[in-house]
């Protein structure tokens, strides 16, 4: 649709953006419910970062998303933080308010369990341990959202052992490091399997790991969705675990944006992935 001089903006802020899928999903949205707004992709250097999000408020945007490299440094820049943003150390949406501050918060977390309990139906939070293999920022965002969902193990395996250590410590929880050479015991009698690594994903190495002391009722979920079917995936299906794809979360953390900058809570439908898949 065309716009009119009231047209609500917001975009998305990255260093490179051109990759970004987030403006082809905002706007099949924006087209679904013919609203009069535009997301562009908006390429921002890092040294930029913090004269493009208080420029803001004075070109009339409504809000944007943040991707590589600006999520963390983002968070000094705000002129509050939701309290998930803080505990993830990240922010990805980015709210200006009716006052021209900037309000920064973190969608991650909500997105993969929204995504979750959605589509692993038979999956309750409480059921048994979960295992998160990765510590980078997506895997604080995870161990965040599993912590709240009073999931009563946490098994965090991280090729770097440090870096699991500190992320455990620093999300308070019931979380336990274990060896990323340990890692198929690890998954004994495990309730939930979370790939946040790059593992798997294309142009880089596989995820080397055996399902096989997973619960016959686990889910395995891999936050890789460049392919959508992992061999992570393939292989849990083939020895019947239920699985849920990546492609899931990235459009479950977009939905509280586009509700704060359009108004209207838009749904994840069948199409919209298409859409989204179509355009990857
Ligand atoms: P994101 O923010 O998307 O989580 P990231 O912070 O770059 O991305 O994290 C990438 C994750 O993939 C990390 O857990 C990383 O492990 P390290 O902390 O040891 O770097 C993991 N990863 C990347 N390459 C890996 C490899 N070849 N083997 C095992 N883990 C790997």
């Amino acid at each position: 649709m065309s716009l009119s001089g009231h047209a609500k903006l917001a975009g998305v802020m990255g260093w490179p953006i051109s990759h970004s899928l987030s403006p082809r999903l905002h706007g099949y949205w924006l087209r679904e419910h013919e609203i009069d707004g535009a997301y562009v992709p908006l390429p921002v250097a890092p040294n930029n970062l913090e004269h493009a999000l208080r420029a803001l408020p004075s070109l009339g945007f409504s809000g944007v998303n943040l991707t590589v490299p600006h999520k963390e440094s983002a968070l000094p820049i705000m002129d509050t933080v939701t309290d998930i943003a803080r505990r993830i150390g990240a922010v990805n949406t980015v709210f200006v308010t009716d006052d021209g501050k900037l309000t920064g918060t973190n969608t991650d977390a909500s997105g993969f369990m929204e995504n979750l309990r959605l589509n692993a139906l038979a999956w309750l939070p409480t059921d048994g341990a979960a295992v998160v293999l990765g510590a980078g920022g997506a895997a604080r965002a995870v161990v965040a959202a599993l912590i709240d969902a009073n999931v009563p193990e946490i098994r965090l395996l991280n090729r770097t052992f440090e870096k699991a250590v500190s992320l455990a410590e620093s999300l308070e929880g019931p979380t336990k490091v274990i060896d990323w050479a340990d890692r198929d015991e690890a998954l004994s009698d495990a309730v939930l399997l979370v790939n946040t690594t790059i593992l798997g994903m294309v142009n880089q190495p596989p995820l080397e790991i055996s399902l096989k002391l997973l619960s016959k009722t686990a889910i395995v979920n891999d936050l890789v969705y460049a392919p959508l079917e992992t061999e992570l995936l393939f292989e849990a299906r083939r020895l019947g675990r239920q699985t849920v794809d990546g492609l899931g979360m990235l459009l479950h953390q977009a939905v509280p944006g586009f509700e704060g900058w359009f108004g209207v809570r838009p749904d994840v439908s069948a199409e919209l992935r298409q859409s989204v898949l179509t355009s990857a």
